[in-house]
């Protein structure tokens, strides 16, 4: 068993392949964390200190206060300042005070009420740990699912109001970990529309520092995930913890460093788009947090979380080859009908395309951003003969279709929104703001829901279709629900959540062929809640390559290759950077957007011969693991590679930025490389022994505009 009790010291002990978390029960009472680090079998006792103005119980001390150990779980009003995990009452003072009442242990995991969650396999195990708080006459129970083998512990919670009286949620925040330290520095991954994952590292302070969203989408402007680690950490060296959350809409991660110098993160729903009220005898299930440590650098940190994501939640079948698709945004626009889609599809199928993306632009009034949304039926005009009769010939031309919809939208100008104006999002007696010329629909309200299954399920009725692209185009104001009553509006973002949820969960099991895409105006939800019901996600609207190799190299610190959707795009801008274009998206998961129609036989043929090597390797991206080389906000060049598990195929790509020196060479070292074994590099025919690729290899840079450079290194 990975998770054990030492009964003598009331202490849990959860071991993982490399790492060791631990707490024990103080005072019968207190959950105090004692250690998380470095796998070890010599855990401290927790520490009681003296702090002058630490409040504690009348049989204790100020020794033994909640303001001064490190605890798993803190309530607001009961004796710790810090930023509190939980805030919860009966009687609107948000005071709470639970204390140990039992634990079990168990194989595999529960379900989360509605939410996704890491997916358990025969080694996952979990520790649940019930507490109790007389007053408000409920009970919390805290989770700890573990994955040894990947080094990572999840946490969420579930607070059960078995009392008689009404009991007000107004902070949920289900990871907590107190560090005795704070000489360590946060990584965070800030952004905006089109420059999403921008890197970010700065020496923890005193007082709290937090990335969140208000937005009722995990948003472009803030990543969940975060990272603590030593002062010099590098990818290959120091400690490093990492955290995440399984979650899509708002959040607040925080990180505080308290008067003595110790460090608290915390990660969850916060307060300020959330609060949730139970009645006697309801529970409430918050979303699950994960977290990973490594004592070799933040390399590991992040393979640690791509083979988690890989394995625990993204679909299976995103284990498998993803398809090449031709989509038609950045071709089309709005411009689209079924002649030109058809030939579209024609071109593809030479070309060698796997699938045709349709995007936005095939249904209602359709023409432009200013009209349509929520109205989920073709438009006759570029469609005559009906989305069936059209679908069946694109497939006739030999690949398999692809269809853009935005379900949480509504635009003014629709039949659904005159309809249903009380199905937007809105504030009574309030102007809704718009964005792109657009409201959100209600998803919190179950109608809403059932009515976009019903609409969906008529409209796609004997339809193949292969694969979705899922979008969701501007953030939440004026968030309010027509069918909540006053004291529960602060349930809406996260009822909203759940409600795209059970859509999604709808779309799987109705179309169980059919994959997914994710996207949010490109990177607007890159998060571990839609991933696991998409494939992939549109990393960005920008497919510029040059933000590109910035944006995918950050994103790779939490997410796997797997994840990201990457895009060769306009190639008629500038027709020398198509090779370029082509280097920097096979970081990630293929394809294209560009008008097949306008291309040369030339282009088409070298895109051709570009999508057959890319199946020759992109198994080595979208399974292998990951090491960075030169990080492209350090070093005037980007250098990565991939590898399968058992380093017979790596695949080294090396981007130039504009400003690289002509002829300044670069020594790239294949740490990975079998010291046994020669590699053929399979694009030029070259040899190299694995010592060699070990020590280095040298790559000049060539200093020219759209220079990259791919090795496919295959075992001989
Ligand atoms: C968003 C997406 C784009 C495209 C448009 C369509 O911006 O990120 O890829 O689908 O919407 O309106």
């Amino acid at each position: 068993m990975s998770i054990r009790f030492i009964k003598n010291d009331k202490r849990f002990i959860i071991n993982t392949k490399n790492t060791t978390y631990a707490f024990e029960i103080a005072f019968d009472r207190y959950l105090c964390h004692t250690y998380y680090g470095k796998k070890t079998s010599k855990i401290p006792a927790a520490e009681m200190r003296m702090l002058s103005f630490a409040p504690y119980m009348a049989d204790l001390s100020e020794k033994n206060s909640p303001d001064v150990f490190a605890q798993e779980c803190s309530f607001y009003g009961s004796g710790d300042f810090r930023p509190n995990a939980l805030r919860l009452s009966a009687d609107g003072t948000g005071v709470s005070d639970f204390v140990y009442k039992s634990h079990r242990t168990f194989r595999g995991r529960l379900e989360l009420d509605g939410l996704p969650a890491a997916r358990a396999d025969e080694n996952t195990q979990t520790l649940e740990v019930t507490l109790i708080d007389t007053v408000s006459g409920c009970r919390l129970k805290l989770y700890y699912t573990v994955f040894a083998e990947l080094d990572i512990i999840s946490r969420y919670m579930v607070v059960e109001n078995v009392g008689k009286k009404t009991v007000k949620i107004d902070k949920c925040m289900p990871l907590m970990l107190d560090i005795g330290r704070s000489d360590l520095d946060m990584i965070s991954l800030y952004g905006s529309h089109c420059h999403e994952v921008n890197f970010q590292r700065v020496p923890l302070h005193h007082g709290t520092q937090s990335v969140y969203s208000k937005r009722g989408g995990s948003s472009h402007q803030y990543n969940p995930f975060i990272a603590l680690c030593d002062h010099n950490a590098t990818d290959e060296r120091g400690e490093v913890y990492g955290f995440n959350f399984v979650y899509s809409g708002s959040f607040l991660d925080e990180v505080d460093v308290d008067q003595i110098g110790r460090t608290r993160v915390l990660m969850g729903l916060g307060s300020d788009c959330f609060s949730y009220t139970l009645e006697a005898g309801q529970s409430f299930c918050s979303p699950e947090a994960v977290m990973t440590y490594s004592a070799n650098g933040i390399g590991k940190m992040s393979r640690n979380f791509h083979k988690f994501v890989r394995n625990h939640i993204m679909p299976p079948v995103s284990l498998e080859p993803h398809p090449v698709v031709l989509n038609t945004w950045e071709a089309c626009y709005f411009d689209i009908d079924e002649d030109k889609l058809v030939k579209f599809a024609r071109e593809a199928k030479k070309t060698g395309f796997d699938m045709l993306v349709m995007d936005d632009g095939w249904f209602g009034k359709r023409n432009d951003d200013r009209a349509g949304l929520g109205d989920w039926f073709e438009n006759r005009d570029k469609f005559p003969d009906g989305l069936a009769s059209f679908v069946r010939k694109i497939q006739a031309e030999g690949v398999k279709f692809g269809i853009w919809v935005e379900p949480e939208m509504v635009n003014p100008d629709s039949d659904l929104y005159r309809a249903h104006p009380e199905w937007a999002l809105r504030v009574e007696g309030r102007e809704p703001l718009r964005s792109r010329h657009q409201l959100v629909l209600d998803m919190s309200n179950s109608d809403v829901v059932d009515y976009l299954i019903a609409l969906f399920d008529k409209t796609f009725e004997g339809i193949q279709i292969d694969y979705f692209k899922w979008d969701m185009n501007r953030h939440m104001s004026n968030v309010g629900s027509s069918v909540l009553p006053a004291d529960k509006q602060g349930e809406v973002f996260f009822r909203y959540m759940k409600g795209v949820y059970r859509l999604f969960d709808w779309f799987l099991d109705r179309f169980p062929n059919a994959v997914i895409e994710t996207c949010s105006g490109g990177g607007g939800r890159y998060d571990l809640g839609m991933m696991q019901y998409g494939i992939q996600i549109w990393t960005s609207d920008n497919t510029n390559p040059y933000d590109r190799t910035m944006i995918q190299a950050s994103a790779m610190l939490a997410y796997p290759a797997a994840t990201m959707s990457c895009h060769v795009s306009n190639p008629h801008e500038d027709l020398r950077s198509l090779d370029y274009r082509y280097k920097v998206a096979v970081g990630g998961m293929l394809g294209y957007e560009l008008n097949i129609l306008n291309m040369s036989e030339d282009i088409k043929r070298d895109i051709s011969a570009q999508i057959a090597e890319y199946k020759s390797f992109d198994h080595v991206m979208r399974l292998g693991e990951y090491y960075n080389l030169a990080f492209p906000t350090k070093y005037d060049y980007s250098a990565y590679y991939y590898t399968t598990e058992d380093a017979s195929e790596i695949v080294l790509t090396v981007i130039e930025k504009a400003g690289c020196k002509k002829g300044t060479t670069k020594k790239l070292r294949v740490k990975v490389a079998d010291a046994n074994a020669n590699y053929t590099d399979v694009r030029t025919g070259k040899t190299y022994s694995g010592d060699e690729l070990r020590a280095g290899i040298t790559v000049e840079l060539l200093g020219e505009r759209d220079s990259a450079h791919l090795f496919l290194f295959k075992k001989a």
